[in-house]
């Protein structure tokens, strides 16, 4: 093994020079923190034992309350510790401490619990160093209190130290120490020194600190019976040694009282991969006579470690060890074994011994820390898991951020910032821009005010803003108006957009006029616009996002090889849809992101070039109320579509009480409606020429995670049943849509238009409506049509309702949907509304709906407060009730 012996031969004139600059120095950067110090008392204060100034930790933290001890248990301890700061609320609480970047320092945390909350619950919790998890502090053992030290280099000016629960007790913290030590000691070959024990040899039962140690490492005493006590009043130089063990250290030793006995050091590890480094602090403290010889070597773990050594006389050496030393099973020990030709048994002075702690997740890159800082002072955000690192550990991320994770070594990344309804004034914080791998910014509904920034557009990475819903005002810069980047502008009364201070005034899109544009027009002027309409006025309306964004012309999917959809779809593993025109697997893209991979079987396309126009066609397709395409494969054969992965599966299998909260109800029902209506407006006047969607039914109105609907599978109608040849838009080639959704039209005319798709939207609402098949040849009316008709004739809505709904819905707007039900199902196209004409009538009736269970809702709160958690408008489906 190899080891180290360091006897520093240094000239006399240098050191002199370092015992003087070390004794001026002796303060300098330390930190001493009594936690916990009531602000009315003395602070600072010199503690009595060390002179050391020690401050209140107010300033170093804003979180946690100050508690003190049992007074009749302060007398056991110095009073740092008497005090302590716990904290009940928060996983994470951290200090910030301000250090020198580089330079190595000591940490000590000291924790008493001292039944300070005369609860008699001794707590367990994490210690972490900035992002890096230390050690866990249990204090639940016969003894409640305990310190813990390591030897650290932080890697930025700041240091920050975390109380991370890990279970049901509270945290609690009752110093903090910090000194900076000499650089080129404590070395390791990588990670950081935790240390296990630091003792002298001595039976005194004393402990060394400050001032007796130059750097305030504790020195606790240790002896066994096999030994001997010896020690000299006479003075030790310490001074050639670089780890300068106080001369209270030196001046005593052990030795085995069986002087042909080694001298034995044995302890064990619970964690048996630790790694050991060890210091061994030896000093000759007798006066030899010439023909005596004190000689010995050590060994570790049975084997040599150094050797042989003759303690220099009245002179500290230290042995170390250079890398890290491992113990077989946690069981170490340490030996010092006098040679032949020693007359003396071994000596030891004194013994550190340290075990590894590694590090091997990066901190957050620092520069996006410091924006981070900067923009939760600019803003005074206050939110309680703010603290610590901002990225790591990746369960105790700030919320609202996200952040890349790429492999441990690497700095995470800011790619997530959501701040929305944060209460956020001022303007928008230039700090914002050094988030440089930004990808989402969202600040709406806050009171932000001033100019939209210049930087957002500059801002490569950013692919979505969302500002809406604030006091902003002036123009939108042009370079926020670029491709692929989505922005969310809406709600702002002050703001303009394109340097017009005009507010844009909805341009309608007569259908007529679309349709026969669109056999005119060549797919290469194909392109969609949001739709810009004034805001809807009602009160109680709650659509998820129904605005569409300004600038919906996205670049950013892409082109995928064939390897990476194997790789992504983890070798076609996972099947969650089949359809006519292949399979659809799901697939994760860049770690986290789920996919939906649709694999077009062979007989489905028509070949390579259609499939590229359908996709170009399809890129520039972007709703909120659409599933939208990610990303393509054309790779020889193999050709597959890249969705959004909607989580939540389809309406169809909601409405038949599949779905993990079996029941919809009827607000919800109504906007899962609205928002595929406004899906599908957006295909029919958004985008030029109109989009027909050709397939619209239940099964085709996905919910994603927010369980917000999103119509799917308007890409392959194009491609596989009819894609326009040579201008002649909407004849379809084949067979198109589902029995019982068809247009009844399109088998005399063989052609699709909008109106084909208000049909078919209409007996989606007839379903919605009744859950009833859509074609079911074992009723009498055996379309869903016929059956309503039937029914109508009662003139009783509770026939025709879905029983599920066991009768709770207005009835009022049931019937306004129903007679928007049959209008869209009429027989002739002509007489059926518009997309947008069914977007006004169920926004109103969605109004209606709401305002009727806010005010139920309102009655139930004065009856039962605690029972009133029924997330009707936020976009989650109810419990069963
Ligand atoms: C902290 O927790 C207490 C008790 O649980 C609670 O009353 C208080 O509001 C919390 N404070 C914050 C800032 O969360
Ligand atoms: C920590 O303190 C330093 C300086 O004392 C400051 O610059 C930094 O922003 C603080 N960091 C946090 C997370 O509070
Ligand atoms: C300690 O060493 C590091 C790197 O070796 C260096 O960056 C730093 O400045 C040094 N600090 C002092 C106080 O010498
Ligand atoms: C220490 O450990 C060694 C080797 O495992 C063993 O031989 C020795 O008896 C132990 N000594 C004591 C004092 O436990
Ligand atoms: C060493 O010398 C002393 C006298 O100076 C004598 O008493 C002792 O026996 C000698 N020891 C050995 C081991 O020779
Ligand atoms: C002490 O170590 C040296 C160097 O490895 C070795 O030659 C010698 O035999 C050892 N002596 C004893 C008693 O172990
Ligand atoms: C962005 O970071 C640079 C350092 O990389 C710094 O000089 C600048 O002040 C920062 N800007 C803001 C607005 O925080
Ligand atoms: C904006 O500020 C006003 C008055 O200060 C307040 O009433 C309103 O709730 C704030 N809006 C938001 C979204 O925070
Ligand atoms: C709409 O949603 C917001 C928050 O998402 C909520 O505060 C408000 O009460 C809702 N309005 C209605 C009418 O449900
Ligand atoms: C996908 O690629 C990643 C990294 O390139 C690799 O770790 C993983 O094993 C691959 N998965 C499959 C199913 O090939």
């Amino acid at each position: 093994m190899e080891s180290h012996c360091r006897v520093l031969e240094l000239v006399l004139g240098t050191l002199a020079i370092i015992h003087l600059v070390l004794a001026q120095d002796q303060h300098a950067g330390f930190i001493s923190l009594d936690c916990g110090l009531p602000a009315e008392e003395l602070s600072p204060y010199d503690e009595r034992w060390t002179g050391l100034r020690f401050t209140s930790d107010a300033t170093y933290i804003q979180r946690g309350k100050t508690g003190r001890i049992q007074a009749n248990r302060e007398s056991e301890f110095s009073k740092p510790y008497t005090t302590l700061r716990y904290f009940p609320n928060g996983t994470r609480n951290c200090y910030n401490l301000s250090v020198e970047k580089g330079r190595k320092y000591l940490v000590r945390a000291t924790f008493v619990y001292g039944n300070y909350d005369g609860l008699n619950i001794k707590p367990k919790f994490d210690l972490y160093l900035g992002p890096y998890p230390w050690t866990t502090i249990d204090l639940q053992g016969e003894v409640d209190s305990g310190r813990v030290e390591m030897f650290h280099i932080p890697t930025s000016n700041s240091l920050q130290i975390c109380l991370v629960k890990n279970g049901a007790t509270t945290p609690l913290i009752s110093a903090l120490e910090i000194r900076p030590i000499v650089n080129n000691t404590y070395t390791t070959v990588s990670g950081s020194l935790n240390l296990l024990f630091r003792t002298f040899l001595n039976k005194s039962e004393t402990e060394i600190k400050y001032p007796s140690d130059r750097y305030d490492r504790v020195w606790t005493w240790l002896f066994r019976n096999e030994w001997t006590q010896i020690y000299t009043t006479l003075q030790v130089n310490n001074l050639n040694d670089v780890y300068v063990p106080p001369e209270a250290a030196l001046t005593t030793a052990a030795t085995p009282t069986n002087t042909n006995s080694p001298l034995m050091i044995n302890w064990t590890s619970r964690n048996v991969d630790n790694q050991y480094y060890l210091y061994t602090h030896f000093a000759e403290i007798q006066e030899l006579r010439t023909n005596d010889t004190r000689e010995f070597n050590m060994t570790w773990n049975g084997e040599h470690y150094y050797g042989p050594l003759v303690p220099p006389k009245f002179n500290g050496i230290t042995v170390f060890s250079r890398s890290g030393k491992s113990c077989k099973g946690g069981e170490c020990s340490l030996q010092l074994k006098r040679t032949n030709r020693s007359t003396l048994p071994p000596l030891l002075n004194a013994l550190e011994v340290y075990t590894v702690i590694h590090f091997p997740q990066s901190e957050t890159n620092e520069n996006e820390v410091v924006s981070m800082q900067n923009i939760k002072t600019t803003y005074g955000i206050s939110r309680i898991s703010w603290q610590g690192d901002p990225c790591v550990p990746q369960r105790l991320m700030w919320d609202g951020l996200n952040c890349s994770n790429t492999d441990m070594s690497t700095p995470p990344r800011i790619t997530y910032l959501n701040l929305s309804s944060s209460g956020l004034t001022g303007t928008i914080a230039a700090s914002i821009q050094n988030l440089t791998q930004l990808e989402t910014l969202d600040l709406s509904n806050n009171n932000l005010t001033g100019d939209v920034p210049e930087f957002l557009g500059n801002m490569k990475s950013l692919v979505f803003i969302n500002i809406s819903r604030n006091d902003l005002s002036g123009s939108i810069p042009q370079a926020l108006q670029r491709k692929g980047l989505e922005l969310y502008p809406q709600g702002n009364p002050r703001l303009c957009f394109s340097g017009s201070c005009l507010l844009p005034k909805p341009k309608p899109f007569p259908v007529a006029i679309v349709a026969s544009l669109a056999s005119f027009i060549s797919l290469n002027f194909f392109f969609c616009t949001a739709l810009r309409r004034p805001p809807f006025i009602s009160s109680s309306v709650n659509v998820t996002n129904a605005n569409p964004p300004v600038s919906s012309i996205q670049t950013n999917k892409r082109r995928f090889v064939y390897s990476e959809v194997t790789n992504m779809t983890n070798n076609f593993q996972r099947v969650v849809g089949e359809g006519g025109f292949g399979i659809v697997y799901h697939g994760t893209l860049n770690v986290n992101k789920q996919v939906a991979v649709k694999l077009l079987s062979q007989s489905s396309t028509q070949g390579y070039k259609q499939f590229k126009a359908e996709v170009d066609l399809l890129m520039r397709v972007h709703h909120t109320n659409l599933v939208n395409l990610v990303g393509y494969c054309n790779e020889g054969d193999n050709l597959a579509l890249i969705y959004e992965y909607m989580p939540n599966g389809d309406l169809r299998h909601h409405l038949s009480g599949k779905g993990d909260r079996s029941i919809i109800n009827w607000g919800i029902r109504l906007r899962i409606a609205l928002e595929a209506a406004l899906g599908l407006e957006y295909l029919h006047i958004g985008c030029i020429p109109a989009m027909v969607h050709r397939d619209v039914k239940t099964t085709n109105i996905l919910l994603d995670e927010q369980f917000k609907a999103r119509l799917a599978d308007f890409v392959m109608q194009r491609t596989t049943r009819s894609f326009p040849v040579g201008g002649e838009s909407h004849v379809s080639t084949m067979i198109a849509g589902t029995p019982g959704y068809l247009d009844p039209q399109y088998y005399r005319t063989s052609r699709l238009t909008e109106k084909s798709d208000v049909y078919s939207f209409g007996i989606v609402l007839l379903e919605m409506i009744t859950n009833q098949p859509v074609i079911d040849q074992s009723r009498e009316k055996s379309h869903i049509t016929q059956w309503v008709e039937f029914e109508l004739i009662s003139g009783d809505i509770r026939t025709i309702m879905d029983p599920n709904l066991q009768g709770d819905y207005d009835s009022h707007s049931a019937w306004r949907v129903l007679d928007l039900a049959m209008s869209c199902a009429n027989p002739s196209s002509t007489k059926r509304p518009s997309m947008s004409q069914v977007v006004v009538e169920l926004k109103e009736c969605l109004a209606s709906e709401n305002s009727r269970r806010n005010m139920r809702r309102g009655r139930m709160e004065s009856h039962s407060p605690a029972k009133v958690s029924m997330l009707i408008d936020t976009g989650m489906l109810p419990v069963a009730r």
